[in-house]
């Protein structure tokens, strides 16, 4: 057994909170998981972008190769954010000073230092990094665990039949009211105005340790219904009048699949991650990658493509705004009030809460990585 057999193997030093006793909004994201922090076009060649992921800050820099690195975004020197400095080939240059960073982490130069000086640090935390569907994902936990730990699986992505729209928006709440939110379809009284009167009607869910997968059956009951809706479903492509609809939340990430009646393939298939940007996890970066199936005329969904995006944008527009509502209300009354009554919402909770790690614990050990960053200092190198 390798030493990444063995530290996937081992339980998670991250263990959750009692499920009973934890206020959802205070389960952190676990961190031993691979999360996109930005798109792929936003790193560009040989220049640095700052993300974040739950208050850790986090610079990714494009080196000369064309492979992405991702470091702790503050300098060993005096703490100044890497993301203000400089690629110069596979290394990213502090601002300030002029240290000089491998993709690792490690310091590669200290342009002033001289033999016999006292010496520094060995860096700062490097975290393993991957770009995958057009976005670039860290994986913030144990190191050791990231190569065991497989990338979203999402064979619609390269195919020739179906073609993705990418969604990066930042929502200012706590990732599970994002989960709540897509598997609790009992809300499209709130989209009324945009998709018109569906009726969903729930055929059945399954739960387990790590996910919750519900279907339901979507027919359209009156009022104006959205053209680009049509397309994206029935009317435009199956031909029906309703529609199947999986969502499954898979900790951490979430799916969504249309399958129009009369189709033997999704006519659409989303894929959502909802990550944490600030320590207390209160607002969070949506990604999303919504991969549509083409229709039979060519040219089709070219055409209707800046209205699918008009018409997804208005209705994450009203989901963002009941969500953030709901933040705001557990910001003002300082706990979780909410009397849940669908059975599947009070299902996704306790696998939310199952998989999380404590926040507090989390914040009480710092804000990057205080233990590795501890283990670093001991380790002194010299310059090289
Ligand atoms: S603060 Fe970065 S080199 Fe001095
Ligand atoms: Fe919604």
């Amino acid at each position: 057994m390798t030493e990444t057999d063995r530290a996937a193997a081992e339980p998670s030093e991250h263990t959750g909170p009692d499920p009973a006793k934890a206020d959802l909004r205070r389960v952190g994201a676990n961190p031993d998981h691979w999360y996109p922090v930005a798109l792929s076009r936003r790193v560009r060649a040989e220049q640095v972008l700052a993300a974040t992921f739950a208050g850790e800050r986090i610079a990714l820099f494009r080196g000369k190769s064309g492979e992405v690195h991702a470091l702790e975004d503050r300098c060993a020197h005096r703490q100044v954010p890497l993301s203000m400095g400089v690629v110069e080939g596979e290394t990213l240059r502090c601002r300030y000073h002029a240290w000089a960073y491998r993709g690792d982490g490690r310091i590669s130069q200290i342009p002033y230092l001289a033999k016999g000086d006292r010496r520094p640090p060995r860096g700062v935390r490097g975290y393993p990094v991957r770009e995958a569907y057009g976005l670039v994902f860290v994986f913030p936990g144990d190191p050791r665990r990231a190569a065991a730990t497989p990338l979203p699986h999402l064979p619609a992505f390269g195919s020739p039949r179906y073609r993705t729209m990418t969604y990066s928006r930042t929502v200012r709440c706590h990732y599970s009211f994002m989960h709540e939110n897509l598997l609790d379809m009992n809300h499209q009284f709130l989209h009324r105005g945009v998709v018109g009167r569906l009726h969903p009607e729930l055929l059945g869910y399954e739960t387990d340790e790590r996910s919750v997968e519900a279907r339901y059956l979507f027919t359209h009951t009156g009022g104006k219904r959205n053209r680009s809706a049509g397309l994206l479903a029935a009317e435009g492509i199956g031909g029906g009048t309703a529609d199947v609809m999986t969502i499954r939340t898979d900790y951490p990430y979430q799916t969504l699949d249309l399958v129009p009646e009369n189709a033997d393939r999704p006519a659409f298939r989303l894929w959502a991650a909802y990550v944490p940007e600030d320590a207390e996890q209160r607002t969070c970066r949506a990604f999303g990658l919504l991969m549509i199936d083409k229709p039979g005329i060519p040219g089709l969904l070219q055409v209707a493509w800046p209205f699918i995006r008009r018409f997804t944008e208005r209705v994450f527009a009203e989901d963002r705004m009941a969500v953030e509502a709901e933040q705001r209300a557990w910001d003002e009354q300082g706990e979780d009030r909410n009397h849940e009554v669908f059975p599947l919402i009070l299902d996704v909770r306790e696998v939310l809460r199952r998989n999380g790690v404590p926040l507090r614990a989390r914040a009480a050990c710092g804000s990057a990585s205080p233990c590795e960053g501890a283990r670093l200092t001991d380790d002194v190198r010299g310059q090289e």
